[in-house]
């Protein structure tokens, strides 16, 4: 099948990648209430449509944090993007800058910051609060050697929600040997992803925590030390010690609430994103679309206001601009994309974004991406 939409590079992924790998990237936590919320809620806006208005010209171009995107879409931080595909957080990063986006390398990847960096464009950089602060110092270091233009610091994973989906495939929480026969059996099942990996996709390690894991064989283990590490101790405070060993913009991953907002507008960050974590998290809590508009409300003017969950199409992108977002991030766009078939299909899964949006922006009258703002949405 050749993809048409998001949603069908989610059913080439769901065919290609091993059973606990999909289930890892389509799932949320527990009821995935709020997974669902983020899309459904994304569905129901209307956009407006205007006619017979000269739309010859449309630009799509968005100037944030010093960057030109050539339109306003990037890639949220996804761990273990080289387990969808061989070294799939470079192939993505070049589909990325082939598109003219930012790519965020997650803590979480299998490649490292400096592999990543190689492919000629240094990625924004996604970090959590770990009680290892050497190790965070450590990290925040290599991703200013290696260029990083922003830190993207996610703060909605003190600690980690409860996955149903992975404890069911077998891929969280069953026995040594029952995570190994599942996965050999997942393997075997799935010879073209097999094949990729492990032909020329290896070291399956978790790039940048590599040095912190003594004895680590496996993607589990590092995700273990990962798990072992979040600090749920952190506040806004926490932030200023960031600042001391990172002199780049900082972005505030995973704001939902009004008065989180604000604090980090206090706390000196130069822009948050509106994140449930992809429904990953804190189930039962509202969709991203939905916290949108008070954020750019109340804090639109003094930070870049981002957003992601429940982008499935370049008809979404336009209805969060017209929200008040700069730009929005995808998440299981790409990975599904990554997962379908690395690199190509990223770069084709943003090659329909982009033809979605210059639709949505025709039809509802929109020249500029920058200027996008509710008179778009029909119930404006
Ligand atoms: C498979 C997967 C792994 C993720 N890993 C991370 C991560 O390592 N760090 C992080 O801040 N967010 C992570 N996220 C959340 C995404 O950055 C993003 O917030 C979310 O996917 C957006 O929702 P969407 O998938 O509906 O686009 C992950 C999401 C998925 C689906």
């Amino acid at each position: 099948m050749r993809a048409a939409s998001v949603s069908d590079f989610r059913e080439l992924a769901r065919r290609r990648l091993p059973h606990i790998f999909f289930e890892y990237i389509d799932g949320g936590s527990y009821a995935e209430e709020t997974l669902r919320r983020n899309v459904a809620d994304m569905e129901a806006i209307a956009l407006r449509q205007r006619v017979m208005r000269d739309m010859s010209a449309i630009d799509m171009t968005v100037e944030t944090l010093g960057q030109t995107m050539k339109m306003p879409v990037g890639l949220s931080p996804v761990g273990m993007a080289g387990m969808y595909a061989r070294r799939g957080e470079t192939q993505a990063a070049q589909a990325a800058a082939g598109a003219g986006v930012p790519f965020c390398l997650s803590t979480v990847s299998v490649c490292s910051i400096e592999e990543v960096a190689a492919t000629g464009t240094p990625p924004w950089f996604q970090l959590y609060m770990l009680k290892d602060r050497g190790y965070m110092k450590a990290l925040l270091g290599r991703a200013k050697a290696a260029g990083c233009p922003v830190l993207m610091f996610t703060v909605d994973l003190p600690l980690p929600g409860s996955r149903y989906r992975d404890v069911r495939s077998g891929f969280t929480g069953g026995t040594k040997l029952r995570t190994a026969l599942t996965q050999a059996k997942d393997g075997v099942l799935h010879p073209g992803w097999t094949w990729d990996l492990f032909m020329g996709g290896k070291p399956h390690s978790l790039g940048n925590v590599q040095a912190a894991v003594q004895g680590g064989s496996k993607v589990t283990d590092y995700l273990a030390w990962i798990s072992r590490n979040f600090d749920r101790s952190v506040t806004w405070a926490d932030i200023d010690w960031v600042r001391e060993h990172w002199d780049g913009p900082i972005v505030i991953k995973g704001v939902l609430d009004v008065e989180d907002a604000k604090a980090a507008v206090k706390a000196g960050a130069q822009g948050l994103v509106v994140s449930n974590h992809g429904g990953r998290q804190l189930d039962g809590v509202k969709s991203s679309i939905a916290a949108l508009p008070r954020i750019a409300d109340a804090v639109g003017g003094d930070l870049e206001v981002y957003m992601d969950g429940g982008v499935r199409s370049g008809l979404d992108v336009l209805k969060a601009l017209a929200l008040g977002a700069k730009a929005v991030f995808v998440g299981r766009a790409w990975a599904w994309a990554l997962g379908a078939g690395g690199q190509p299909q990223v770069a084709r899964m943003l090659d329909i974004l982009r033809a979605e949006l210059a639709v949505a922006m025709i039809l509802t009258g929109c020249s500029a991406a920058r200027d996008a703002g509710r008179t778009l949405l029909d119930d404006a």
